[in-house]
């Protein structure tokens, strides 16, 4: 064995341990989320327009996302493993944005609009959040591990 493969030997071992515990990997890269608009406000079972814009910064053919609804103003680390928030109000659900004109398949297409859960738990005048979380899953070279972006608008409980 060569000398500096001896010296690595124990470091990749251990490296290899610590593999089913890969950190999830964030990009900086995220859609944009047109609709709510900022400050919309919402109310318990409102129906709210939504619209995303999808960053598709891996150019795959299809864009993941979740839709969820926080108490705080959501930043990447608030992301666990899977790419998803441990701690969110509400979650309405996965969606398949279909790039360069491709059908649905799969999760649906996300919806025009979201219907808000039981808000009643969060005074009038609440600073609520929308977050979206995109998965890109075609990273080159290929084989690479996901990568989630994420992106929030302001909402306020009337
Ligand atoms: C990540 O968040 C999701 C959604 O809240 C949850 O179901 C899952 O258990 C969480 N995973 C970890 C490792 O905390």
């Amino acid at each position: 064995m060569h000398f500096s493969a001896l010296l690595l030997a124990p470091v990749l071992a251990a490296f290899a341990a610590a593999a089913p515990n890969f950190p999830r990997v964030i990009s900086s890269s995220h859609g944009t989320i047109k609709q709510p608009t900022a400050e919309t406000a919402v109310t318990s079972g409102a129906s709210i327009p939504f619209s995303y814009q999808d960053s598709n910064w891996c150019e795959g053919g299809y864009s993941p996302i979740t839709v969820w609804l926080l108490d705080y103003a959501p930043t990447t680390a608030n992301l666990n493993s899977t790419g998803q928030f441990s701690d969110a109000t509400y979650y309405f659900g996965a969606f398949l944005v279909g790039n360069f004109g491709l059908g649905p398949i799969g999760n649906p297409v996300p919806p025009a609009t979201l219907t808000m859960p039981d808000m009643s738990a969060f005074v009038s005048g609440s600073d609520m959040y929308l977050a979206v979380v995109e998965t890109a899953n075609n990273c080159p070279p290929g084989n690479q591990p996901l990568q989630y972006g994420m992106t929030s608008t302001q909402l306020i409980t009337a």
